[in-house]
């Protein structure tokens, strides 16, 4: 069994104030058995992490603490770059990598995706990481070509058994932030597609365990449905994360 992940993506939201409030909101309101059902892990602004971790381990919460980007060299002159060592030193746990955002505002091709799920993984954190196809494509029947694709770039060269503990998350373009989200049978067909192709890079082991989350406009009303499809294994949840009440809902998949 494929134990849900889901990830609150904070995007560049809260200051390092108040992502402790919503750390302590969420600690009150997400109990350890709904952490048995699913691992939950928090991505805040790296300015944040810091104070998000502090929280962690002083009340022992079960929450994993995890960034939104990294560099994939160790250090060097890379001004305004954050090293994956950095990330590992403050506790880290799960990297998100070529985030659809980072790919069209921030110009990270493939190739950069590949060598930051490699760095992430070389530093014994756990690489998500994003793909995803635009409204366009979709109308042009281009969905799966273009998924497939990011997602063999994304894992060339990575060993089966680092794949096999990886998570991808499937973000439809024309679905974050926008309130639209991909039926729960179309959101499965591509996961179900983006596990064949895994299995055809790396093996069936890894297709059986790697896990794959849905992103796009998930909500707590929503949650149940998603989670409920065979490889469907998660939840990368942006807008909704930043309401404590909200993301609790989600962490308890909608129950
Ligand atoms: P959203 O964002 O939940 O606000 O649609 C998802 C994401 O971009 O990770």
């Amino acid at each position: 069994m494929r134990k849900p992940l889901i990830s609150g993506n904070w995007k560049m939201n809260l200051n390092h104030f108040e992502a402790i409030q919503v750390v302590q909101k969420l600690a009150y309101l997400v109990g350890k058995d709904d952490l048995e059902q699913a691992d939950v892990s928090l991505h805040p602004p790296f300015t944040d992490i810091r104070s998000v971790q502090t929280v962690i381990d002083s009340d022992r919460l079960g929450f994993a603490l995890g960034a939104q980007n990294c560099h994939w060299e160790e250090k060097g002159a890379f001004t305004g770059e954050v090293s994956p060592v950095f990330l590992q030193k403050l506790g880290v746990r799960y990297v998100i990598a070529g985030h659809s955002e980072r790919r069209e505002l921030f110009g990270e091709t493939d190739e950069m995706v590949n060598s930051k799920v490699k760095a992430v993984i070389a530093h014994a954190m756990t690489p998500i990481m994003c793909c995803g196809e635009t409204l366009a494509e979709r109308e042009a029947g281009s969905t799966e070509a273009k998924v497939l694709g990011q997602v063999r770039a994304g894992l060339a060269g990575v060993k089966p058994a680092q794949v096999a503990a990886m998570v991808i998350a499937y973000e439809p373009i024309w679905a974050i932030g926008t309130g639209r989200t991909a039926t729960s049978a179309d959101a499965q067909a591509v996961c179900a597609a983006i596990r064949t192709c895994v299995r055809e890079v790396a093996g069936a082991d890894a297709a059986h365990q790697v896990r794959i989350q849905y992103g796009g406009s998930v909500k707590a009303g929503n949650i149940a449905e998603l989670i409920g499809q065979d490889d469907i294994d998660g939840a990368l949840v942006g807008g909704a994360s930043l309401d404590a009440d909200e993301f609790a809902r989600i962490c308890k998949l909608g129950r």
